[in-house]
């Protein structure tokens, strides 16, 4: 789960994606990255915090790194949280191959039809207020659960 600081949208993505496949019985790997490194190092914001812990999730022992290029080798998918996010793991990829690993985790949505790359991004909400953070949680509810029932679906 990939956002620019590791510390507001992937921490969350993180929490909900580890909740949602330990509902079935099988061995993964989740972990979360930026591609910024302002707070490597630091807990999720206090405001992810918060949002998750409304929902039941605790999410405040996640700590902030950068993604590596290790990460494109160890993982089979890296989920960019918006387009930006997309283009920079797209474009820090060490090698061609990886690339196809690369989603956009809106890119799950049924209402998508391939034609309208608007409203393909989890709005960053690091200025924003706690109510953008409510608006991110349940984006990424909803989209991790789909997620996770598709790779459960194809065994990866
Ligand atoms: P995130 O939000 O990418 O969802 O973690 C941000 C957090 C920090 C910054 C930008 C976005 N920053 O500029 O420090």
């Amino acid at each position: 789960m990939v956002c620019l600081g590791n510390i507001c949208r992937s921490p969350i993505a993180e929490g909900l994606m580890i909740e949602e496949l330990n509902k079935y019985n099988i061995y993964f790997q989740v972990d979360s990255a930026g591609t910024g490194g302002w707070h490597v190092g630091s807990a999720p914001d206090k405001r992810s915090i918060k949002v998750a812990n409304e929902n039941g999730l605790d999410i405040s022992k996640q700590k902030c790194r950068t993604i590596e290029s290790a990460d494109y080798e160890e993982f089979d998918y890296l989920f960019a949280m918006d387009t930006s996010i997309y283009q920079t793991l797209q474009e820090r990829s060490p090698n061609p191959e990886y690339l196809g690993k690369i989603k956009l985790i809106c890119d799950i949505n049924e209402t998508y039809d391939g034609s309208n790359k608007e409203n393909m991004d989890v709005p960053d909400p690091y200025t924003g207020d706690l109510n953008d953070f409510r608006i991110v949680y349940r984006m990424l509810d909803n989209l991790c659960e789909k997620w996770a029932r598709k790779l459960v679906s194809i065994g990866k």
